[in-house]
């Protein structure tokens, strides 16, 4: 069987090079060490603990369960002051792997990770804000293209990854619209390092999404994605379904409690047909790879 790892996923310590990427309220430290011991990088939002003491209690407790490499998402402008402060010092004193950043300037972010051993992948949309991450130090960037899940893009992941790839040094991580191996191999050949997906793992069995949230990706289908930025201020896809008739855009951080009612989901509900454990989804996603190369035009 062909070689199914790149260089970033090695450095990183990955069997696979496949992340489950950070979910704002419903990922968690469960779907953390599901993703860690089948060898892919499990992450969450720091801020999916409500407090500083329950975000150490989460750390000990993945620590307690996996010496595998794992993620935390640092949302640096959408985290109040003092609650990032905190957060930094525990991803230091934990010494986590991987510090996933987005939304701000990831400069203080790296020099902090670089300290300890970790890496820094940041999420950007676009070429300029790639640009000024990677002049920041990180040692990957994820480019979030359209029709993902979350706070999606504006470009195709088959122009994001290439343009991304051929405009900058450091790795490539592709995120957005990727559910199954065939897709991971396309995102391999267009010169990504590793694979972020959310939407694939919403219908997990460890995910905390409602089982009708979950229930709900695994019925949607491309049509049923509306992609607004009245939810948040800031564009991003849900499931029509959810969204009332009269929303207005709120950016008070009381705002983010929609995402709570609202349930966001990308273009990936296409492939997604029921509901597996990470551990059975991580297995599906590699025979789909192998079967993907080897199926290819020779
Ligand atoms: C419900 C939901 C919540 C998300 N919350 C966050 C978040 O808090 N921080 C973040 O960096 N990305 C967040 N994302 C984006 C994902 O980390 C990832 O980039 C995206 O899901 C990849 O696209 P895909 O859903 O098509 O796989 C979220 C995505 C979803 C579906």
């Amino acid at each position: 069987m062909s070689d199914f790892s790149t260089p970033l996923s090695r450095r990183l310590g990955l069997r696979y090079p496949i992340v489950c990427a950070p979910m704002f309220i419903i990922s968690n430290k469960e779907m953390i060490v599901a993703a860690a011991e089948a060898g892919i990088l499990g992450a969450m939002p720091s801020l999916n603990a409500r407090t500083l003491e329950g975000f150490r209690a989460d750390l000990e407790w993945i620590r307690a369960r996996t010496d595998k490499p794992f993620a935390i998402n640092l949302t640096i402008r959408l985290t109040e002051p003092e609650r990032l402060a905190g957060d930094v010092a525990l991803c230091e004193e934990f010494e986590v792997p991987v510090w996933l950043t987005s939304y701000g300037d990831p400069t203080q972010l790296v020099e902090r990770a670089h300290g300890i051993g970790g890496a820094v992948l940041h999420d950007v949309t676009n070429l300029k804000h790639a640009q000024k991450a990677a002049a920041a130090g990180v040692d990957g960037i994820i480019g979030v293209a359209a029709g993902a899940g979350g706070h999606a893009g504006r470009i195709s992941p088959y122009a994001l990854i290439p343009y991304l790839r051929q405009n900058l040094e450091v790795p490539i991580v592709a995120a957005g619209c990727i559910s199954t191996g065939r897709q991971i191999a396309a995102s391999l050949a267009l010169g990504a390092e590793l694979c972020y997906l959310g939407t694939r793992f919403i219908p997990s069995a460890e995910c905390g999404a409602p089982p009708a949230y979950k229930q709900m990706v695994v019925d949607a289908g491309p049509e049923d994605i509306v992609y607004t930025d009245k939810v948040s201020g800031v564009h991003a896809n849900f499931l029509r379904e959810t969204l009332p008739e009269d929303w207005t855009a709120d950016r008070t951080p009381e705002g983010a409690k929609r995402w709570k009612d609202i349930w966001s989901a990308g273009h990936g509900v296409a492939e997604i047909h029921e509901q597996q454990s990470i551990e059975a989804i991580v297995e599906q996603l590699v025979r789909e790879y192998h079967d993907a190369v080897a199926g290819l035009p020779r």
